[in-house]
């Protein structure tokens, strides 16, 4: 199952609201629906929704083209390019700190010029790229876990979801734990619940539920203390833009991890394919932080739980500084921002598959 991809004109996506209770599949067509289903973690995860943000401009195409008439009101032959960035503008902008939206949309802009037909073909090849990027993350990731514990088998730690939903097929650093599991390695997993969404609860415990691996769910506030009593040997994450000097955003709680992977030593690692490393961002100070406002905190599931009336701040993301971070693992390469290692200089390597 692919968590999205683009089917007989249309992009079709894993509806991850409904998830675990449901599985279910939804058509979009139009961009303020994809909009829409971006802004309320239908679709969500910063690779899958770079492949949103393509296949996004590449619907954009096909219906501005599908719409457009000339002058003389007969189907127009040239695509309305202004029209095209208009529209791409907007979705860019739905979610601000996963940078692999905005990226997926520049790119499959690039093909703008040679019409709607290249931007899909551009939206394709990002699809093909992300199911290649993680199975080579969880070979690299795998070999390095065990590496750097001296484990094997090993207990791991994660935060949110960074599988196959937040992906096409299979995942960052639950594709790393996925690959454990394939190869012997994985003892047991801690997925934390990840509120106030709960994308560990409903959707990594779902996951790892349907691969079969042994894992018990930690509420978030327990994680750091557990990892100091020693209950996981590494700590592994996802990343939604890794700032030029190793600077990792990502899931709110994941810096609260990291602090506790120092104080326990054990090794923090982020999980995260090229596309998520922006080098025009210098450090994590740069990365707009997106707030996702009062309702989440104070309630779930249409129930209010706190007073009315009350604020909340609600940052769905976090920073974790690169000091803290042991290893950035990515399909190309492995960067040891904790002894010293840069982005801008450690080289790309082979895919490994
Ligand atoms: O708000 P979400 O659910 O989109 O947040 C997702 C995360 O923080 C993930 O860890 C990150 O995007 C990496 S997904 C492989």
């Amino acid at each position: 199952m692919r968590t999205i991809d683009w089917v007989d004109g249309a992009i079709e996506l894993v509806d991850q609201t409904l998830l675990p209770h449901r599985l279910e599949q939804r058509r979009v067509t139009d961009l303020p629906d994809l909009i829409s289903d971006i802004q309320r973690l239908a679709v969500r995860g910063a690779p899958a929704l770079g492949v949103a943000g393509a296949m996004g401009v590449a619907l954009i195409a096909a219906n501005v083209a599908a719409g457009g008439t000339s002058a003389d009101g007969s189907a127009a032959v040239a695509l309305d390019r202004d029209e095209v960035v208009r529209q791409a503008h907007l979705l860019r902008e739905a979610r601000p700190t996963a940078v692999n939206l905005s990226w997926g949309v520049d790119r499959a802009l690039t093909r703008l010029d040679e019409g709607a037909a290249a931007i899909l073909e551009e939206a394709l090849a990002i699809r093909d790229e992300d199911i290649a990027a993680c199975i080579s993350m969880g070979l690299r990731g795998a070999d390095l876990t065990r590496e750097l514990t001296g484990k094997d088998p090993v207990r791991v730690m994660t935060i949110c979801n960074t599988g196959g939903l937040a992906t096409v097929e299979r995942g960052t650093a639950l594709g790393v734990i996925q690959t454990l599991l394939e190869q012997g390695s994985l003892a047991e997993a801690f997925p934390l619940e990840t509120r106030p969404l709960l994308q560990g609860a409903r959707l990594t415990a779902w996951e790892l539920q349907r691969m079969g691996a042994p894992f018990r769910l930690l509420i978030d506030s327990a994680g750091p203390f557990l990892l100091s009593r020693g209950i996981a040997d590494a700590v592994f994450i996802g990343a939604d833009r890794i700032a030029a000097n190793g600077d990792s955003a990502n899931k709110i709680g994941s810096f609260s991890l990291a602090l506790a992977a120092q104080h326990a030593g054990v090794p923090f690692i982020v999980v995260a394919p090229e596309s998520t490393v922006d080098m025009k961002t210098a450090s994590g100070a740069d990365i707009e932080i997106e707030d996702r406002g009062v309702d989440e905190v104070a309630g779930f599931g249409g129930t209010r739980t706190a007073p009315e009336g009350i604020g909340a701040v609600n940052p769905a993301f976090d920073v974790t500084p690169h000091e803290l971070i042991t290893a950035i693992v990515t399909e190309r390469r492995i960067i040891r921002p904790g002894s010293g290692e840069t982005l801008a200089t450690v080289p790309l390597e082979p895919l490994r598959s």
